[in-house]
């Protein structure tokens, strides 16, 4: 199923990061080793910095931002990213140039790529963030961009399908205001009901694989950081012809498609309790966790090759045995970037260690 893009993308190892006036870095070289490699500083420091740049590098966006332009160096007009590695066995190297009111550039190889965020159908890079735990506290639009970004990296055949989803949606919403308006006929709606009956299909079948190849990895590493019986529910039927049809009259008077899966939600439960609104705030971090160590192994079984990890302020709120099952399971894969204000965080030894000051990262 959801392995179609097997031979593109993989995991990175990266060995040396060069920045150029990318955020609170004006010039930055820096080797890394792979393994787990923990990032000291005080807060203010650049720890978010660095892991953004090896984010924007490997993926061609910021996982914080979309104005690129906060990307440069406060007085810099434009800023550049290198980065050097291998994917299994071969070398790669990655650019990524962003200048104030251009667009991003990027380069695999020395080749330059149409779109900057097509690098992340080459190489696969899963953060971490205090953000990300709105995935689990959020509302249903925030799961379902998580799960369809997450059917982008495991099948990238079909990371459009989200996108092409939504483009219909937009037009028979349109549509149907327009027949409601008394500026169309209702024959006009029948092409974009048919859209929405089939690519909604494919889209809630396409959730559903992901899920079902997710679950199994998701349980097991909620078990181990201690949330039993973790499961996710996908909440939402395909939709069809027929039962849009059967709600038309209320469409029209809504002027929007009250039927799909645009409407859908996944539901995340540890013994059966919704982790959404019962939840701790640990529990929740602990879920996020597991969905993605989940995601990780599924990429590196079916790639070959881990992704890159980065986990930014994830070590704060865990107690110290979750803190240890966490970076022994890391230990394991190709290489994790992880954030702590003390280096006493992580309760096992890294491979490097990376200590940050403003402007600057030495190896201790
Ligand atoms: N575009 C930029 N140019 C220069 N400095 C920046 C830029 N964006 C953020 N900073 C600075 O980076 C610092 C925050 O770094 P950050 O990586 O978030 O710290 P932390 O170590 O706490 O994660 C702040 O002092 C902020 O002013
Ligand atoms: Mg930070």
């Amino acid at each position: 199923m959801v392995g179609v893009a097997r031979r593109r993308l993989s995991g990175l190892i990266v060995s040396t990061v060069s920045l150029r006036n990318i955020r609170s870095y004006a010039r930055l070289d820096l080797d890394l080793r792979p393994g787990l490699v923990l990032v000291v500083g005080e807060n203010g420091a650049g720890k978010t910095n660095l892991l953004e740049s090896l984010h924007v590098g490997t993926q061609g966006f910021s996982p914080r931002t979309r104005a690129d332009a906060q990307l440069v160096r406060f007085g810099e007009r434009a800023g550049r990213i290198a980065l050097k590695g291998a994917r299994g066995e071969t070398p790669l190297e990655l650019e990524l140039t962003v200048e104030v009111g251009a667009a991003k550039q990027g380069k695999i190889n020395g080749a330059p790529l149409r779109a900057a965020e097509q690098l992340r159908t080459e190489v696969a890079t899963l953060v971490f963030t205090p953000d990300r735990l709105a995935v689990v506290k959020g509302g249903p639009a925030v799961r379902r961009a998580y799960f369809d970004r997450a059917l982008g990296r495991l099948a990238p055949a079909r990371a459009q399908l989200s996108t092409d989803y939504a483009a219909a949606l937009a037009q028979r919403n349109a549509s149907l205001r327009r027949v409601a308006g008394g500026f169309s006929s209702r024959d006009a709606l029948t092409p974009w009901t048919e859209q929405i009956a089939a690519l909604g299909r494919q889209l809630v079948e396409s959730r559903g694989e992901v899920l079902a190849a997710l679950a199994p990895g998701f349980a097991e590493r909620a078990d181990e950081l201690g949330l039993p019986a973790a499961r996710m529910t996908y909440e939402g039927d395909p939709p069809t012809v027929d039962a849009l049809e059967a709600r038309l009259d209320r469409d029209l008077e809504r002027g929007s498609t009250g039927l799909g899966p645009h409407l859908d939600d996944v539901v995340l439960t540890s013994s059966t309790r919704d982790l959404r609104s019962f939840g701790s705030q640990g529990e929740q971090r602990l879920t996020v966790l597991a969905l993605l160590l989940a995601e990780a192994e599924l990429i590196a079984d079916r790639r070959g090759f881990p992704p890159l990890l980065l986990l930014d302020d994830v070590l704060s709120e865990l107690d110290p045995n979750r803190r240890r099952v966490l970076a022994e399971r890391v230990q394991q894969t190709g290489q994790t970037l992880v954030t702590a204000t003390q280096a006493s965080s992580l309760p096992v030894e890294p491979v490097q260690l990376l200590e940050v000051t403003p402007g600057l990262v030495r190896a201790a």
